[in-house]
């Protein structure tokens, strides 16, 4: 029986209209727009406004353009994986919400979280199922609102995230296309450095971890900084020795959006010039796991049947990792 590879074969995304730029971010903290593209490359990251709007919301309109764009019958998909720091709810899971939102009655459907590695645990997850023959039709999301826990009086953190999504449908095919390899891992003693203390069952809600504004994302960012720039660089290395590739034989290093210093270091490290850098933090900021997907969906246009992509993410947890991925299809 010959080897069953999971393709990516569409990739969509959604961003909110409203523009928040760095000029009006200086209006809520200390803080101006040369620090900021200096310090990060970013100039605007996009929020999502409105009561009782929840991730769910992105991600619906990015697996409804999925859908339309691959042809795709909602009630012919498997599996929707979703993953997200930013949860509509505890529970349900939003994934259960966004199957429902677009139709996928027969899908099977759950959360994942790795913070901003999520999205690439969660495509090795999708993968997983496609390559061991179970399903034929996996979406895989990432999406976070990420302005619902940013404190915007803390200028540390509320300068790099934005809200965002994007979904990609995985299927099975026999040519030598799809997930090639993947590498991930995880450090729990990175927890304090980069979490949300309150909220869970160890702290949960209550008047005092509000008033510590324990609900907001904290982060030690030259402490992140430092083990983003070398986990990055060390496992996108990895996973190119591992496979045998060269920079020449790469299309795109496609990097999570964390801050454009980051990705300079992982592309320098890997010999891969700057056109071959697949960036957009200047427009979206950090949306956490919908960096990556976004990205995609932003290139999708630029890139062949047979590109190799190095995929290569660092964030809380600490969760980091390398995704070896062959691009199946032309432009359409
Ligand atoms: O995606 C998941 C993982 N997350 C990351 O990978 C993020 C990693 N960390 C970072 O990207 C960077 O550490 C930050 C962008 C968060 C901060 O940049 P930095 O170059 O590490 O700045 P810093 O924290 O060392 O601060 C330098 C100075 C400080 O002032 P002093 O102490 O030198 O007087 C800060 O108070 O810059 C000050 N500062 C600011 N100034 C203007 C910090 N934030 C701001 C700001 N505007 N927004």
């Amino acid at each position: 029986m010959s080897k069953i590879n999971a393709a990516i074969t569409g990739v969509h995304g959604y961003v909110p209209d409203y523009v928040l730029t760095n000029d009006e971010l200086a209006t809520l903290v200390d803080t101006n727009d040369e620090w900021i593209v200096s310090r990060t490359g970013i100039k605007e990251r996009r929020i999502l406004k409105g009561e009782g709007q929840g991730t769910s919301v992105m991600a619906i309109e990015a697996v409804k353009g999925l859908l339309q764009k691959t042809e795709t019958d909602p009630l012919d998909v498997d599996l929707v994986i979703c993953a997200t720091v930013t949860p509509d709810h505890v529970f349900p899971a939003t994934a259960n919400l966004v199957a429902a939102g677009a139709g996928m009655d027969n899908a099977f459907n759950f959360d994942l979280g790795a913070a901003c590695s999520g999205f690439i645990y969660a495509l090795t997850t999708g993968a997983m199922y496609i390559q061991s023959g179970m399903y034929k039709k996996v979406i895989v999301i990432g999406a976070d609102k990420m302005s619902s826990i940013v404190d915007y009086t803390d200028r540390t953190t509320c300068i790099i995230f934005g809200d965002g999504a994007g979904a990609v449908m995985l299927e099975p095919t026999s040519e030598e296309v799809g997930v090639i390899d993947s590498i991930h891992k995880s450090d729990g003693k990175g927890a304090e450095f980069l979490n949300m203390k309150a909220g869970g069952s160890k702290y949960p809600t209550s008047e005092a971890t509000i008033q510590k504004r324990e609900h907001f994302a904290y982060q030690d960012g030259k402490t992140v900084f430092k083990f983003a720039v070398t986990n990055m660089a060390d496992y996108a290395e990895k996973i190119m020795k591992r496979n045998k590739l060269t920079s020449d034989d790469i299309a795109y290093l496609v990097p999570h959006q964390a801050n454009k210093r980051i990705v300079d270091a992982t592309s320098r490290r890997m010999g891969v010039d700057d056109s071959k850098v697949m960036m957009n933090i200047e427009r979206y900021g950090n949306t956490t796991s919908g960096t990556i997907p976004l990205l995609l969906w932003d290139y999708e246009k630029q890139l062949k049947k047979g590109d190799n992509l190095v995929i290569a993410a660092f964030g809380g947890g600490f969760t980091w990792g390398a995704i070896y991925l062959k691009w199946a299809y032309n432009p359409k």
